[in-house]
C-alpha cells in the first residue's frame, strides 16, 4: 500500500479559497499536481509562476508542476524558483528532453517527461531510469473532468515491462479519469503515483477521498 502515491490536481480546487484546499488534503497526499496550461499546446489557460510562488509561503507539500506548455525550456528556472519539487514536461514540447532534465536536476529539482495518449508510448523509454517519472497522459491534456481512456491500460502495462527490463526506478504516473472506479485497473497495470482532480477536490471531503482511492487498490 505504501508504494501508492495520490497528487491532488489543484486545478479542479476551488480557486477562491485555494489555499483552504491545498490545507484539506496535504497532510494525506503525497505531492499536489499543479497544471500549468498555456493555451498554445493545450486549448485552454490555467495559471502560473506567480500562483505557484505563492501557494509555497504556506504548505510544505511537494509540488508536481505538470508543464503543459510549448517551450519549456525558456521557463523551467522560473518554475524551479517557484517552489516546484518535480517539473514534468511534455516529451511533445521538447526538442532535447536530455538537457531539459539536466537542467531541472542542476537546480535539485527530480524531472518527469509527460506523454500526450496519441503519442506512441515507445517514444518515451529512452528516459526510462533518467527521469523519476514517467507521466502517462489517460485524457487529452487540457481540461479536468473527462474519462479515462481505455486504450491507457496496455500503454501502462507496456511501460511497466520496459521499466522492469531496465531495472530502473520510474515511477508510471497517471494523470485524468481517475476515480475509484478505475484506480484498480490501472494499479494493476504498473502505475503508482495517481493525479487526480475531480476525484478529491470534488468530494465533500478530500483527505478521506485519497484514502479511499487507496483502498481501492488492495
Ligand atoms: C489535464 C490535467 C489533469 C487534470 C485531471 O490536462 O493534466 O491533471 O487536472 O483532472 P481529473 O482528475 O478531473 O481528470
Ligand atoms: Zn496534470
Amino acid at each position: 500500500m505504501n508504494d501508492i502515491g495520490i497528487a491532488p490536481s489543484i486545478l479542479a480546487a476551488d480557486f477562491g479559497y485555494l489555499m483552504r484546499d491545498i490545507k484539506a488534503i496535504e497532510e494525506n497526499a503525497e505531492y499536489l499536481h499543479i497544471d500549468v496550461m498555456d493555451g498554445h499546446y493545450v486549448n485552454n489557460i490555467s495559471f502560473g509562476i506567480p500562483v505557484i510562488e505563492s501557494i509555497r509561503k504556506y504548505t510544505d507539500i511537494k509540488f508536481y508542476t505538470h508543464l503543459m506548455i510549448t517551450n519549456p525550456e525558456k521557463y523551467i528556472k522560473a518554475f524551479a524558483d517557484a517552489g516546484s519539487d518535480n517539473i514534468t514536461f511534455h516529451l511533445e514540447c521538447s526538442e532535447d528532453p536530455d538537457s531539459l532534465i539536466k537542467e531541472i536536476e542542476s537546480y535539485g529539482k527530480t524531472a518527469g517527461i509527460a506523454v500526450h495518449p496519441d503519442t506512441p508510448i515507445e517514444k518515451v523509454f529512452p528516459y526510462i531510469g533518467k527521469v523519476k517519472i514517467i507521466l502517462v497522459m489517460t485524457v487529452y491534456p487540457g481540461f479536468g473532468g473527462q474519462g479515462y481512456l481505455a486504450s491507457s491500460g496496455e500503454r501502462i502495462r507496456k511501460l511497466k515491462n520496459a521499466i522492469d527490463e531496465a531495472g530502473a526506478d520510474t515511477v508510471i504516473s497517471v494523470d485524468g479519469g481517475v476515480a475509484e472506479s478505475t484506480i484498480k485497473e490501472i494499479y494493476d497495470a504498473g502505475a503508482r503515483l495517481f493525479v487526480a482532480g475531480s476525484a478529491v477536490f470534488h468530494a465533500d471531503d478530500p483527505a478521506q477521498a485519497i484514502e479511499n482511492l487507496k483502498q481501492c487498490c488492495i
